[in-house]
């Protein structure tokens, strides 16, 4: 059974009927994984018990998101400051990761699930690289869900890489520096494919990037919540969602301004009867 022919429990149904109707679901959800260890050590358990269970919400994200027809859901898995753990989690981590893609690839395949991958991936261990490559591929087809991994992944590392790369160009002669425009700095940044994030979502309270898509989130909503990731489940996300329907994204222009100019997504003059639901839910 595909996950979007599941039977939800009617109060599911209630609260993914509201978000729906308000047309105003994020596209892009960008996730930073947070406080895995500290789920562990508060119930006197090893930091890398954290990361097992924080694979139950991994699996639950990326469910729900496909099942609400989210269309990227970017999850940072693994930070180029993360190499700096100790080696037995740093070696957990990618254990767990290697065993994630091969458990899980087919049913993701099922679902019409892409799975893509950013940051410096060649720095990963030879075994996970191969199964990443091979989840790429045979998932490359699918046109639902994209679910990319950031692993290995530093936002000021994608900017230099760019920079990098741009500049080989101008030396080949293929750009020139005054034909640079924000869209080719764009397009050589490893999220080049994807829209911007419209909503990032921290959990374990903390208010930083981390170095998570610098570039990328000069726009995007900012969700975070003292839950730890391990118990960020469905209604977690839900809460987050909800949150992000109501929000007035202005992208620096006025209240007033969008209020004349739009009909729909960012009027937010007359609460409908689903936004009254949504606005009881959190
Ligand atoms: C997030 O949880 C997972 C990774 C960074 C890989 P942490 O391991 O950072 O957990 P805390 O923040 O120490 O609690
Ligand atoms: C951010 O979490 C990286 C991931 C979630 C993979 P960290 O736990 O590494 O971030 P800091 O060090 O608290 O900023
Ligand atoms: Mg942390």
């Amino acid at each position: 059974m595909t996950w979007k022919s599941e039977q939800l429990s009617s109060n599911e149904l209630i609260i993914r009927e509201a978000l729906l109707t308000t047309g105003r679901l994020p596209k892009h959800v960008a996730v930073i994984m947070d406080g895995n260890g500290r789920w562990a050590q508060e119930r006197g358990m090893l930091r890398v018990e954290g990361h097992k269970e924080g694979m139950e919400s991994v699996r639950e994200a990326v469910k729900l998101s496909s099942q609400l027809d989210i269309k990227y859901l970017t999850l940072y898995a693994f930070s180029l400051e993360n190499w700096k753990r100790p080696a037995r989690e740093v070696r957990f981590l990618m254990g767990l990761l290697e065993s994630y893609l091969k458990k899980e690839v087919a049913e993701l395949h099922a679902n019409n699930v892409r799975i893509a991958t950013i940051g410096k991936t060649n720095a990963l261990p030879k075994p996970v690289q191969k199964v990443l490559q091979k989840a790429i591929e045979h998932t490359a087809g699918n046109d639902g869900l994209t679910l990319t991994l950031a692993l290995s992944y530093g936002g000021r590392w994608d900017i230099v890489r760019a920079v990098q790369m741009i500049a080989l160009d101008v030396r080949r002669g293929k750009v020139s520096p005054e034909d640079l425009t924000e869209e080719t700095m764009r397009s050589y940044l490893s999220t080049g494919g994807m829209p911007d994030p419209d909503l990032m979502i921290r959990t374990s309270g903390e208010m930083r990037l981390s170095n998570y898509l610098l570039w990328e989130s000069a726009y995007t909503e900012i969700y975070v919540t003292n839950e730890l990731w391990p118990s960020f489940r469905r209604e977690e996300y839900y809460k987050a969602l909800s949150d992000y329907t109501l929000r007035e994204r202005r992208f620096g222009q006025t209240s007033d301004q969008l209020r004349t100019a739009t009909v729909g997504p960012n009027n937010t003059s007359k609460p409908t009867t689903m936004e009254r639901i949504l606005d009881a839910f959190r």
